[in-house]
């Protein structure tokens, strides 16, 4: 469905659909979500949604000729189109469902990397990666006998786009990278690393988990072949996830899993692949969860995603602020105007985790730890870091509430 007339911005009027954040914890403090990096809460019109389907109109998708399965593949295929109409695509044979963002990029390695990378190729990563997009290229790199490689950050946390030029060869054949590390927060851009990275004619991969919830994404304008993300970081639940790639290249690929629904026919002798997208979709796909992630969408459409980033820049701005007034915070990344609606910090002499159980304690919900990005942290020279994550109901007033309760925590813990 098209979405209707946009709705006018106001994270209060937005709270109310989201049931979950109506609640005192802890000795009746309010709740206040800040852990949206992680993964985001469920509005209303997501849980009814998916509730609706398993009430009314369930069953396996593309299978059975009965009207609950016309029902419920209608819902699924719908669902599809509005990931495709999200992020631009322009066809809805490029949007495959995944388990999420960690599948997403595990498809690409063993699909397209098993065919394509071998001994002595080169594998560009840089080192803002999150596990999810280290750990299956090193595993192909382990398959194969290929080299990864990591792009270097510069002293203000950018990435340093001379060093990548410097590790740029003929034996590139993969350059995989985060839109916006989920640590640092910062945007890297993308279609100038694409640009750079075609000269070698190497495949391009990009980690987007954190920022298709968050920006207007254009897999057009980006140029890259495969994007990545998650259905459960969007308002949407967990278990569903979307692999973007270019046609052309999907078409070429052979499936990673087999089973069914991927197959054009079986015999006892073999087989032959199904179309896309079903060639990537063995399997009883996650059926439920796709409704709901399409429903997801359009709540965000209802709202304008660009009006979602202003709040967000609000929000992380106050933050830095708030974080920057505490005697040894340092905050990691770049400065409050070019991150995303995150912010990762330090404060000397503390440490994150115990930071994170007493804010929780006062109702307030971060993360501490590496966020899954280990080796980023062992460059910053650190083990862990607190890290506050925004979305489009979380209000200035919680952000207040948090820099006071880091005042009071910090002096407790000093
Ligand atoms: N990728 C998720 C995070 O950054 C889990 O917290």
């Amino acid at each position: 469905m098209e979405p209707k007339q946009k709705k006018t911005f106001n994270p209060i009027e937005i709270r109310e659909d989201f049931p979950i954040l109506n609640q005192t914890i802890h000795r009746e403090r309010p709740l206040v979500y800040f852990d949206n990096g992680a993964s985001t809460q469920h509005p209303r019109q997501v849980i009814e949604a998916m509730d609706d389907c398993y009430v009314r109109t369930y069953a396996n998708v593309h299978r059975g000729i009965h009207w609950l399965s016309e029902q419920s593949s209608a819902q699924y295929e719908q669902a599809r189109t509005s990931v495709r109409r999200f992020i631009n695509a322009s066809h809805g044979n490029e949007v495959i469902f995944t388990s999420g963002t960690t599948g997403s990029i595990n498809l690409i390695a063993r699909s397209w990397g098993d065919a394509n990378v071998k001994s002595g190729d080169e594998i560009l990563l840089t080192m803002l990666e999150h596990h999810s997009n280290i750990v299956p290229w090193q595993q192909l790199a382990e398959r194969t006998g290929a080299v990864v490689k990591f792009i270097q950050l510069t002293e203000a946390g950018e990435l340093d786009l001379d060093h990548m030029h410097s590790l740029l060869s003929s034996r590139t054949k993969i350059v995989s990278f985060a839109s916006v590390s989920n640590v640092l927060g910062c945007r890297t851009p993308v279609a100038e690393l694409t640009a750079m990275a075609k000269t070698v004619g190497a495949l391009v991969v990009v980690d987007a988990a954190q920022s298709v919830p968050h920006d207007k994404t254009d897999v057009q304008s980006w140029g890259a072949d495969f994007i990545a993300f998650s259905g459960h970081k969007m308002l949407g639940p967990s278990g569903v996830g979307v692999l973007w790639g270019r046609q052309s290249i999907l078409e070429e690929m052979q499936p990673f899993l087999g089973g069914g629904s991927m197959i054009d026919q079986v015999t006892t002798d073999g087989f032959t692949w199904g179309e896309l997208p079903a060639r990537f979709e063995a399997g009883t796909p996650p059926i439920v969860e796709a409704i709901g992630l399409g429903s997801a969408i359009e709540y965000l459409e209802n709202i304008d995603v660009d009006q979602i980033e202003e709040h967000e820049q609000v929000l992380v701005k106050r933050a830095y602020e708030l974080i920057t007034e505490i005697d040894g915070a340092k905050i990691l990344g770049p400065a409050a105007e070019c991150r995303a609606g995150l912010v990762s910090f330090v404060i000397e002499g503390v440490s994150s985790q115990d930071i994170s159980i007493l804010l929780d304690q006062l109702g307030i919900a971060i993360r501490a730890g590496h966020h899954c990005a280990m080796p980023l942290h062992k460059q910053l020279g650190i083990k862990a870091s607190c890290r506050a994550s925004f979305y489009l109901y979380n209000t200035l007033d919680e952000v207040e509430k948090m820099g006071e309760a880091l005042k009071k925590v910090v002096q407790r813990l000093r």
